[in-house]
């Protein structure tokens, strides 16, 4: 079969990670998380004391960033240079601020160049928000996944419990 480029996007919660790893899996091709390139951004503007509304400190922060996916047995790994933030790019704090760094177009300039990159050789499964919408519009296949309202924040709900141990379930949708 030739290579593909596959996107999935949705909304969060739409179990779009699971799809995404498992159909990657399955056709032996790279999976590319996205959202793991915003967060990677984020520890970084958090590690560094960057406020993300300026937008001059946001670029040159940028473009000391060195974000890249290490293959590993069992999951990827993502490095900031050589710094493994594959743990610390999963927070609520770091997930907050993520979301206000990827509402800065000055971010999403600099991470459309690095996914597009990343696509170059195909055989992937690419997951975020504009997969097929803005980063590849070319995609040879697009997938929108959804799911209702408290099923989305159900599943929220429960990743953020196994990691933190805790979690308040109207509150988790109240932020959604
Ligand atoms: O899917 P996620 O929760 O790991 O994404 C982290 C943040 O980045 C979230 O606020 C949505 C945003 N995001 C985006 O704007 N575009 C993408 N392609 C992927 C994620």
């Amino acid at each position: 079969m030739r290579n593909l480029l596959i996107t999935i996007d949705g909304p969060a919660g739409a179990g779009k990670s699971t799809v995404s790893r498992l159909l990657a899996e399955r056709l032996g091709y790279r999976y590319v998380d996205t959202g793991a390139l915003y967060r990677g951004v984020a520890v970084a503007a958090d590690r560094h004391g960057v406020d993300p509304a300026d937008d001059a400190a946001l670029g040159r922060l940028l473009s000391g960033l060195e974000l890249r996916f290490r293959p590993q047995a069992g999951g990827q790994r993502l490095l900031d240079g050589e710094l493994d933030i594959t743990e610390a790019i999963r927070t609520p704090a770091i997930s907050m601020l993520a979301s206000t760094v990827s509402a800065r177009p000055v971010v999403r300039a600099f991470l459309l160049e690095i996914q597009r990159g990343l696509g170059r050789e195909k055989a992937a499964v690419f997951e975020g928000r504009d997969m097929g919408t803005v980063v590849f519009p070319e995609a040879d296949v697009k997938f929108f996944l959804s799911a209702s309202e408290p099923a989305r924040a159900r599943r929220r709900f429960e990743e953020l419990r196994a990691k933190t141990g805790s979690a308040c379930l109207a509150e988790v949708e109240r932020d959604m």
